[in-house]
């Protein structure tokens, strides 16, 4: 049997070590840590991933303040909010929450924010920091997934790891994060050829392609620790009836709620391999814990003069 990596356990522990450093911050300071959200239009997921952000800074007494311009919204008038928030002395962290609204010029909004208030890593000061690996915020979820496998205690150095997805957010800081701790480390993407040769090949196997059970039997290296990055809503039963055959649970579940969450990784597949994070209950809940983190140390940097 594979072992499941279980990802609200790190997510409580990493939870966990952020009271402390909430309340010795207030105690400094005389106030908590903040981080503003814009959310730009409607979009359905981002708005469940903005609620979880500001209900786990209520959890940790950490301020929270959330914007929601319409999806019309201009360019000017982010551009403008961005800069209100960076002038704003107890406002210790910006996340522009991704994607925006077409219009939007999404790479000018990310470069308006103050670098020292970037929690997301995604700044080119910062991104540019992630390559040189000198110290600053790194991206959410890669960085979960770093705290996923130092607290499972899974070894990196000199192993193969292969990351499928090239993605800015994960893909990309993800091959850098693993680099930096000593991996050998192969990115693949949607042209990559003998995709499934390529992963088969993979100490570390990081599934980062937002392609529902994509990877499937002959991806993963029986023992390979698999990361599974991808959330997948389906909604098609005859999609759901290929993925879950057999599995009365799942099944049942769709017929109640009309839908459910899969990764990149087929759950078959998954059994393969020596230990994996399940989707949902894996790698998901640890990005809005980084984010806390990187908050936090947004806040004692800015705080300390740093
Ligand atoms: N959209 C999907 N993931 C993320 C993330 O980690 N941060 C932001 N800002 N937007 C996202």
């Amino acid at each position: 049997m594979a072992k499941i990596l279980d990802g609200k356990w790190v997510r409580e522990e990493i939870l966990k070590e952020c009271l402390p450093r909430v309340a010795k911050f207030r105690e400094t300071y005389g106030r908590a840590p903040g981080l503003a959200v814009i959310l730009a239009g409607e979009n359905p997921a981002s708005e469940i991933y903005v609620r979880n952000k500001v209900a786990t800074c209520q959890e940790l007494g950490i301020h929270s303040e959330k914007y929601t311009p319409p999806g019309t919204v201009s360019n000017a008038e982010l551009l403008a909010l961005i800069a209100e928030l960076n002038r704003r002395p107890e406002i210790d962290g910006i996340l522009v929450q991704m994607p925006l609204p077409k219009q939007v010029d999404s790479r000018a909004a990310l470069e308006a924010v103050a670098p020292e208030k970037d929690v997301d890593g995604f700044h080119p000061f910062n991104t540019g920091r992630l390559a040189a690996g000198a110290p600053g915020p790194r991206p959410c979820t890669p960085a979960g997934v770093m705290e996923l496998l130092r607290r499972y205690e899974i070894p990196i150095e000199g192993r193969r790891a292969v990351i499928v997805g090239r993605s800015d957010i994960v893909g990309k800081p993800m091959a850098l994060l693993l680099l930096h701790q000593h991996a050998t480390v192969t990115i693949c993407h949607s042209r990559t050829r003998e995709l499934a040769g390529e992963c088969a090949r993979a100490d570390i196997l990081v599934a980062a392609i937002g392609r529902p059970a994509f990877l499937g039997a002959g991806f993963i290296r029986p023992g390979a620790v698999v990361i599974d990055v991808g959330i997948n809503r389906l909604t098609d039963r005859a999609q759901v009836e290929s993925v879950f055959t057999g599995n009365q649970k799942k099944l049942a579940a769709f017929e109640k709620s009309g839908s459910v969450i899969v990764g990149d990784v087929h759950p078959g597949a998954a059994e393969e391999a020596g230990a994996y994070t399940p989707v949902p209950g894996g790698v998901g809940l640890l990005t809005v814990a980084m984010l806390m983190v990187n908050t936090i140390e947004a806040a004692e940097r800015r705080m300390a003069g740093a």
